[in-house]
C-alpha cells in the first residue's frame, strides 16, 4: 500500500522521467541519422581503399569447400546465426524453385543484355601453355608471343607516334636518345618495349620485406603476395607467386561474402576456400558506357574492368604498386547469395527480366534502381588481392597534395595557382627522398587512366617515409575516352619534373614499335573476363602518351634546364 501512495505522491517525478526519456531517445536517433552524414562525403572519400578489415579467421581444419563443408560450418557458425537461413539447402532449393516458376532457367538465359558479351568459358587463361610457374608475361622467349598476337589480329606494333605525333616532340625525342645513348635509360627504337622495361626494373634494389613476414611460412599463393612485399615494390611480376595469385582469385571456390562497410559504393570482401581474400567490385554497366557527362567525378560509378585495367597499366609501367587484380564471373546465387548475412541477403531479388539482382546497402547507388544484377544468374566482376591486414603491416594514410575539393562548388587552392609545389617542396616528406617524385609518377598514372578520384594515398609504416605509394582504388578510371584529364597531370606541370625512369618509358612507348595499347591489349589478354577495355580507351592511352611528352617539353620550353625538369634519383 505504502507504495502506492508513494508513487501517487511522485507522480509527476515519474512523468518528468519519462519525458525526459522519449527526448533523450529521439535526440539519440535524430543524430545518429543526421550526424554521420554531414560528414559523409569527407568521411567516405577517406574511407575508399580495402583497409581497416581485420581479417576473419576461418576454420583451416575445415579443408574442403564442398557442399558438405558448408553445411558443417552452418551448423557452428562462429559469426550469428543469420548466415544458416541462407545455407540452408532446403531453402536454397525452394529459391530455386521459385526462380523456375518465374520462367528462369540456368541454361537458358531469357533476356540478355545486348551490350553484354555473354561468355561460355570462365577459367583463368594463360598466355603460355599450361605451365604454372612460367611468369604472367613472359619477357623474352624465343617465340615470341607478343609479335604472333599482335601479328593474329592483324594489328600494326608501332609507338603512340603512330598515330599521335607531334612535330615537337618528335624532336625532344631526338634529343632525350642523344643525351642518355650509353645509360641504361638509353631509348633504342628497334627493340621491344618489354626488354626495355625489363633492363630499367633490374637497376631496382628491392629493399627489405615487412617486419611482421620476415620469418613467415608460406603456403598459399596470397601468403606468399605479403610475405614478398619489399620497400621499393609490392610485388615483383618475374615471380612465379603472382600468376597463382591470379589464377587462385579466379578459380578457387567462394567460401564467405560480406559487403565491405564505410565505402561509397558497394563491394564485397570474398573468402576463397585457401583463406585468401579479395575485394569484388562488381560489373554495372557494359564497357562502352562512359562516365555521365553531367556527374562529378566524386559521384561517378565504380567501373570493375577499370581495377583490372589499372593493374595491368601500372605492371606496364614498372611501377609496381597496384594490388593484383582480376576479373571473374561469379553464380550470385551460389556465390553471393547462399553465402551472405541476413542484411546483405535482402537486397537480393530477381528482376522483371528474371536477372538475379542485388544492391546492398551503402550511400551512392544502393537501392533498387541501380541494381547490379547478373545475367541472369552469372555476374562479372574485379577481384583485388587483400594486402596484408593492419594488425600485420600498419598503413599510413596521407593526403595527396593535389587533392580535389570534393565539392560542387569550391575549386582547391592548385587549381586556382600554380605556385603549389614550390611550397610542397619545402615541406616534409617531399623535401627528401622519393616522395615528390612518386606523386609525380601517380599523376602519371592518373593521367593515363583519367582517375579524378585520387584524395589519398598510402604507404607500408614498416618501411618510413623511403617507399613506394600504394595506388589503390582505381574504379573511377577509364571513364571518358575522348577527354584527357589534364589537370590530372597538374602535379607534374606545377613541378615541371619528372622521374627520368618513368620518361624513359614514355619515350619509349612513344617511339615504338610497341604501342601502350597494343601492350595492354595484349597483357589485359590473359585475364578470364578480357576484352577489359574497349578500343577507344586503350587508344586514348597512346594520345596521352603524347600528351605527356608535350608536357615535359613545355617545361624546357619555358626555359627551366634539362636537369631541372628530368630527375634521376636511381628509383625505378
Ligand atoms: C574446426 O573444425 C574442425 C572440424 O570441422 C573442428 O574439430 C574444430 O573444433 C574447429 N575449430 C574451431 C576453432 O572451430
Ligand atoms: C574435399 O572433398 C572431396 C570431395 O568432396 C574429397 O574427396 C576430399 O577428400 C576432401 N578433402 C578434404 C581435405 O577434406
Ligand atoms: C573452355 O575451356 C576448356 C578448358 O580450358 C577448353 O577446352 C574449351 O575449348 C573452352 N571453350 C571455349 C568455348 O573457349
Ligand atoms: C591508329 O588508329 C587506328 C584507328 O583508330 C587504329 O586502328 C590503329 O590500331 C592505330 N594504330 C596504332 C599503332 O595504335
Ligand atoms: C548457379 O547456382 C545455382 C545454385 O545456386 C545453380 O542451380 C545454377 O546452375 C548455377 N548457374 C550456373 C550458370 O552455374
Ligand atoms: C616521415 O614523414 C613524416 C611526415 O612528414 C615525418 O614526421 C617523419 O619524421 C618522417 N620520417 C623520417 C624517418 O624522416
Amino acid at each position: 500500500m505504502g507504495y502506492w501512495t508513494y508513487a501517487r505522491r511522485r507522480w509527476k517525478w515519474f512523468l518528468w522521467l519519462l519525458v525526459t526519456a522519449v527526448v533523450l531517445i529521439n535526440a539519440a536517433i535524430f543524430i545518429g541519422l543526421t550526424g554521420p552524414r554531414d560528414q559523409l562525403s569527407v568521411r567516405q572519400m577517406e574511407d575508399e581503399s580495402h583497409l581497416l578489415i581485420a581479417r576473419k579467421r576461418l576454420n583451416k581444419s575445415r579443408g574442403n569447400s564442398s557442399g558438405q563443408a558448408y553445411a558443417d560450418w552452418e551448423q557452428k557458425d562462429p559469426l550469428g546465426g543469420d548466415r544458416g537461413k541462407h545455407l540452408n539447402q532446403e531453402n536454397s532449393q525452394k529459391q530455386d524453385q521459385n526462380l523456375a516458376d518465374h520462367g528462369y532457367d540456368a541454361n537458358q538465359p531469357k533476356e540478355v543484355d545486348a551490350n553484354y558479351n555473354s561468355r561460355t568459358n570462365y577459367t583463368y587463361k594463360d598466355n603460355e601453355e599450361d605451365n604454372d610457374d612460367e611468369e604472367i608475361i613472359e619477357l623474352l622467349k624465343e617465340k615470341d608471343d607478343q609479335e604472333d598476337y599482335v601479328q593474329q589480329k592483324g594489328g600494326q606494333s608501332h609507338g603512340a607516334r603512330a598515330n599521335y605525333s607531334i612535330t615537337q616532340v618528335d624532336q625532344f625525342v631526338q634529343k632525350f636518345q642523344s643525351v642518355y645513348k650509353n645509360s641504361p635509360y638509353a631509348v633504342d627504337t628497334e627493340s621491344k618495349y618489354l626488354i626495355h622495361l625489363r633492363r630499367i626494373t633490374s637497376l631496382r634494389k628491392k629493399g627489405p620485406r615487412l617486419v611482421d613476414y620476415l620469418h613467415e611460412k608460406c603456403t598459399h599463393s596470397w601468403e606468399i603476395f605479403h610475405s614478398e612485399i619489399r620497400q621499393h615494390a609490392l610485388y615483383d611480376p618475374d615471380e612465379g607467386y603472382l600468376k597463382s595469385l591470379l589464377k587462385d582469385m579466379v578459380m578457387k571456390e567462394v567460401v564467405d561474402v560480406e559487403q565491405k562497410e564505410g565505402g561509397t559504393q558497394i563491394k564485397l570482401i570474398i573468402t576463397l576456400e585457401d583463406d585468401g581474400q579479395s575485394l569484388f567490385k562488381p560489373m554495372r554497366f557494359p564497357r562502352e558506357q562512359e562516365t555521365l557527362p553531367d556527374h562529378f567525378y566524386f559521384a561517378d560509378y565504380e567501373r570493375h574492368n577499370a581495377e583490372i585495367a589499372a593493374f595491368h597499366l601500372d605492371m606496364l609501367l614498372g611501377f609496381h604498386r597496384v594490388p593484383p587484380t582480376v576479373g571473374r564471373v561469379v553464380n550470385v546465387s551460389h556465390d553471393l547469395h547462399r553465402l551472405s548475412n541476413k542484411k546483405l541477403a535482402r537486397t537480393f531479388f530477381l528482376s522483371p527480366a528474371g536477372n538475379w539482382c542485388f544492391h546492398g546497402s551503402c550511400s551512392y547507388y544502393c537501392d533498387s534502381s541501380h541494381p547490379i544484377c547478373g545475367h541472369p544468374i552469372m555476374l562479372e566482376g574485379s577481384m583485388a588481392a587483400f594486402l596484408p591486414p593492419v594488425e600485420r603491416a600498419k598503413r599510413k594514410t596521407w593526403r595527396n597534395p593535389w587533392k580535389r575539393s570534393y565539392s560542387k562548388h569550391r575549386k582547391a587552392y592548385w587549381e586556382l595557382n600554380n605556385d603549389l609545389c614550390d611550397k610542397i617542396k619545402e615541406k616534409e616528406p617531399y623535401n627528401t627522398g622519393r616522395r615528390l617524385l612518386d606523386i609525380l609518377d601517380m599523376a602519371v598514372f592518373d593521367f593515363l587512366t583519367g582517375n579524378l578520384d585520387r584524395h589519398h594515398y598510402e604507404t607500408f609504416q614498416d618501411f618510413d617515409n623511403e617507399t613506394f605509394l600504394l595506388h589503390l582504388d582505381n574504379g573511377r578510371a577509364f571513364g571518358k575516352s575522348k577527354y584527357d584529364c589534364i589537370s590530372c597531370i597538374a602535379p607534374v606541370r606545377q613541378c615541371c619534373m619528372i622521374r627520368l625512369s618513368t620518361l624513359s618509358k614514355l619515350v619509349k612507348l612513344y617511339s615504338g614499335p610497341d604501342s601502350l595499347s597494343t601492350l595492354m591489349r595484349f597483357s589485359m589478354h590473359s585475364d578470364p573476363v578480357d576484352p577489359i577495355l574497349v578500343e577507344s580507351h586503350l587508344q586514348a592511352l597512346d594520345r596521352r602518351v603524347s600528351k605527356l611528352l608535350h608536357i615535359i617539353l613545355s617545361c624546357l620550353a619555358k626555359g627551366k634546364s634539362w636537369n631541372e625538369v628530368i630527375i634521376d634519383d636511381g628509383i625505378t
